[in-house]
C-alpha cells in the first residue's frame, strides 16, 4: 500500500506551476510559481513547524505531554496545531488582533489555544503577542517556546527541502527567486541553498511599505518608523535572526493595493487561490524583471492559500473599508 503513517508525512514536494495571465504579455521572462498553499496545514509554515518540534524533541528541549508555545500570524500557528494535534501535545498561540478571523478559527479548531494581543505595539511592550508569547512560556511548566524568528531549524528546513525541490523542478535553471520575508526564513534557506549551487542566481525580496526591513537592508538604519499595512506573514517592525541579509541580492517594496490586486487576478486567471504575500511576491517580481536584461527563469514562492482570508481579499466591502480598492 502507499500509505502515509500521518499527515505530517504529507508536508513538502509541493508543486511548481508557470504562470501565464497573470505576467506582462510582452515580458520576455518567464514567471514559475512555488505552489506552498499544498501544504496539509495550507501554508509554507507546516514544514518549519515540524522541523522545530523535531529539533526539540531530539535536543530534550520538549517532552512528551508538553506544551508548544509560539507567537504567530497563523500560519505556523496551523503547522504546530497539526503536529501538537499529532504527537499529543498542548499547544498555546499568542497572535496580534488584525490576524483573519479564519485564521483564529482554524487554530481554536485544531484544538489550540489562542490569546489576541492588540494590533501595533512595539515588540519589546509587554502586551505584544513576542512579550505575552514569552511570559506563557516561562509560566507554564513543560513549555517549549519554538522562538520561529530566531530558530536556526528554521531556515535549516528551507535550506534542505524547498530549496532543493525548487532546484530539481527547475532543472537547475533558476535566474531570479524570489519571496517575502516574516521570519526570514524562507528566503534566507532557500537563498543560501540556490546560491551554492549558482552564486549568481539572485535573490529577491518583497517587502510591504511599513515595514523596517527595506531601510535595514539598504541604509542599514530605519529611515521611517513602522507602519500599519494588510499583508499578513511578511514584513517586519524588528529584525529576526533567522533572515540573513547577506544572501539577499535585492529588496522591492510593494503596496497593500499592489499585493491585494495580484492575489485576486491569481486567482481569477490562474486559479490559484493564494494569499496576499502571494500576490506581493509576484507584483514584485514583476516590477523588479523590467529591470533585467537576460530573458530570465523567476521562480516566485507562494506561501498560503486564499481560503484563510476570504473575508478580507474576497470581501470587496472589507477592501473599500480599508481604502485598498
Ligand atoms: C502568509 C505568509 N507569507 C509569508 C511568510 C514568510 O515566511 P518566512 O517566515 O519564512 O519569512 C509567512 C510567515 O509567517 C506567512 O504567514
Amino acid at each position: 500500500m502507499k500509505v502515509h503513517k500521518s499527515v505530517l508525512d504529507t508536508i513538502g514536494n509541493t508543486p511548481m506551476v508557470e504562470l501565464k495571465s497573470t505576467i506582462p504579455k510582452d515580458s520576455k521572462h518567464r514567471f514559475f510559481a512555488k505552489l506552498e498553499f499544498f501544504n496539509p496545514g495550507l501554508s509554507v509554515k507546516d514544514r518549519v513547524a515540524l522541523a522545530i518540534i523535531e529539533g526539540a524533541e531530539a535536543r530534550g528541549e520538549l517532552k512528551p505531554g508538553g506544551t508548544i508555545v509560539e507567537a504567530t500570524s497563523g500560519n505556523t500557528g496551523v503547522g504546530l496545531a497539526m503536529v501538537a494535534a499529532i504527537r499529543g501535545y498542548k499547544a498555546i498561540f499568542t497572535m496580534p488582533a488584525k490576524m483573519s478571523q479564519e485564521k483564529r478559527d482554524t487554530l481554536t479548531g485544531y484544538g489550540a489555544e489562542l490569546i489576541i494581543t492588540p494590533n501595533g505595539v512595539e515588540p519589546d511592550d509587554p502586551r505584544s503577542h513576542y512579550s505575552v508569547a514569552k511570559k506563557i512560556a516561562d509560566e507554564t511548566p513543560g513549555s517549549f517556546y519554538t522562538n520561529q524568528y530566531h530558530n536556526p531549524d528554521n531556515p535549516q528546513k528551507h535550506f534542505e527541502t524547498t530549496g532543493p525541490e525548487i532546484w530539481d523542478q527547475m532543472d537547475g535553471q533558476v535566474d531570479m527567486f524570489i519571496a517575502g520575508a516574516g521570519t526570514g526564513g524562507t528566503i534566507s534557506g532557500v537563498g543560501k541553498f540556490l546560491k551554492e549551487k549558482n552564486p549568481d542566481v539572485k535573490i529577491v525580496c518583497n517587502d510591504p511599505v511599513g515595514s523596517i526591513l527595506y531601510d535595514l537592508f539598504y541604509h542599514k538604519e530605519i529611515k521611517n518608523p513602522p507602519a500599519p499595512y494588510q499583508v499578513e506573514g511578511i514584513g517586519e517592525d524588528m529584525i529576526p535572526e533567522c533572515l540573513n541579509f547577506d544572501i539577499i541580492d535585492d529588496f522591492v517594496q510593494v503596496t497593500d493595493k499592489e499585493a491585494f490586486t495580484v492575489c485576486r487576478d491569481l486567482t481569477r486567471k490562474e486559479a490559484m487561490m493564494v494569499g496576499p504575500s502571494a500576490g506581493s511576491a509576484l507584483a514584485a517580481a514583476i516590477k523588479y524583471s523590467e529591470k533585467l536584461e537576460k530573458p530570465s527563469n523567476i521562480v516566485v514562492l507562494f506561501p498560503d492559500n486564499g481560503s484563510k482570508y476570504l473575508s478580507k481579499t474576497f470581501n470587496d466591502e472589507w477592501l473599500k473599508e480599508q481604502e485598498i480598492i
